[in-house]
């Protein structure tokens, strides 16, 4: 039965907590009740659920799972849940969500759950008169394609649209493109999709005199964005000898490097896909879906360029936006068997795919927030080196409290190896 809503993602201290301390704490403030956070202790996946998932299987590999404090989405609190093994990034996200709050929280939309399957039509001899015969049967084909998942159709999903294109240039010559265009409501879709264009294929041939060869989506989700956008007051952005403005334009010349040259772009996109992948991962979606559409979209213009851009506004506050396909679904597939993505969708309070989509865009805002203030200011390594000492002291051999201190002691030497971190367990 649902307790109530998260008040509040401000819980403050909670990185110093045990990890005992921070499932009492969310117990406490949120929906949650303990057994909601029992599959967090296993990693939620049985062996013998892994078993029926892929071929092969021999085990089940884990990842850490934390929560990003802070965030407010339309002006909502959640709690987001990360799936991932880099450090920095949940404490990068959480300050950020800290820092947006102050110039009121996110705001993010999610577009119609729109995805497009894609059918390669090959041998026709007339393609213009092909177009048309499409075209012309469009709604019986529409029809058709609208059939094929019930269920979505029960919630409002189905066929949309068909559009068809000539790719006049590749290595066979010319041929058609038929993309059927199909709304998943809350699912990821790809199944549906692949369904659906298996099953037009044969009325498309039959139409055409054509041969349809690949039926299957396309991960160029662009139908299916997600936006998201943040304010930050130039005050809030000073910090030790850091004005607002130095931060606010030292981050506007790091945006413009990424928009300028597709090498920055490159990592700083993978900046936000640091935030946005741990979501995906964390509840079950395929984040290689995610990683294919991101950086098919930041190529979009014909060269690769930022996802995210970031301004100054009239009274010279720091405006951050960001658009990228968001193809995540919240049932059906690893979403719906995997029980540490179930517990991660409760933990967020979120009803439909849209708010999941709004939720992951907003971290990925914010995580490329946290990467380009770092480098714009004292560089990256500083909060990345005592975190990765913590990494570097755990593998050479390190436990409980002694992790603390031979990650600090690594820090203040400025020496962050395993072979050093070896003799400081020793002299200990
Ligand atoms: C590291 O995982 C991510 C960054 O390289 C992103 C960036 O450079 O913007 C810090």
């Amino acid at each position: 039965m649902r307790k109530y809503n998260l008040k509040t993602s401000r819980f403050s201290g909670f990185y110093n907590l045990t990890l005992d301390e921070r499932r009492e704490q969310l117990v406490t403030h949120s929906h949650l009740s303990p057994e909601d956070l029992l599959p967090f202790n296993t990693g939620g996946l049985s062996s013998s659920d892994a078993d029926h998932m892929i071929e092969n299987v021999i085990g089940i590999h884990s990842l850490p799972l934390g929560v990003a404090l802070n965030f407010q989405i339309n002006e909502k609190d959640v709690l987001v849940p990360f799936a991932i093994e880099e450090p920095s990034v949940v404490a990068g996200a959480s300050f950020m969500a800290k820092l947006v709050r102050t110039g009121g929280g996110f705001q993010a939309k999610a577009s119609a759950p729109e995805m497009i399957g894609q059918m390669q039509v090959l041998d026709l001899e007339n393609l213009d008169a092909a177009i048309g015969i499409i075209n012309q049967h469009s709604p019986e084909l529409l029809a058709e394609a609208d059939e094929v998942d019930p269920i979505l159709k029960k919630f409002g999903g189905g066929a949309r649209e068909l559009q068809v294109r000539i790719i006049e240039e590749s290595p066979i010559g010319a041929f058609l493109v038929v993309h059927l265009i199909y709304d998943v409501r809350d699912a990821m879709g790809a199944n549906a999709v692949n369904t659906a264009c298996e099953t037009l294929a044969p009325r498309i041939e039959a139409l055409t005199g054509g041969r349809v060869h690949l039926r299957i989506l396309s991960n160029l989700a662009d139908r299916r964005l997600a936006r998201a956008n943040c304010m930050i007051p130039v005050d809030e952005l000073a910090f030790e000898k850091y004005t607002g403005e130095q931060v606010r334009d030292g981050i506007l010349e790091a945006y413009a490097f990424a928009a300028a040259d597709p090498y920055r772009a490159a990592t700083h996109n993978k900046g936000i896909m640091n935030g946005v992948d741990a979501v995906v991962i964390a509840t079950g979606n395929d984040w290689r879906a995610i990683e294919a559409g991101a950086h098919a979209y930041a190529a979009r213009s014909g060269k690769y360029t930022s996802l995210s851009t970031w301004e100054a506004d009239s009274d010279g506050n720091l405006v951050g936006k960001l658009e990228m396909p968001m193809a995540v679904g919240i049932v059906g597939g690893a979403t719906k068997v995997h029980p540490a993505a179930q517990a991660a969708i409760k933990l967020m309070d979120i009803k439909s795919a849209s708010e999941l989509a709004e939720i992951i865009v907003s971290v990925g805002l914010a995580q490329n927030l946290a990467a380009i203030r770092a480098l714009a200011t004292e560089g990256i390594q500083r909060g990345h080196m005592s975190l990765h000492a913590r990494q570097v002291a755990i593998a050479a051999g390190a436990e409980g409290d002694l992790i603390e201190k031979v990650a600090a002691q690594m820090v203040s030497e400025k020496v962050v190896r395993i072979d050093r971190a070896e003799k400081i367990i020793k002299s200990m």
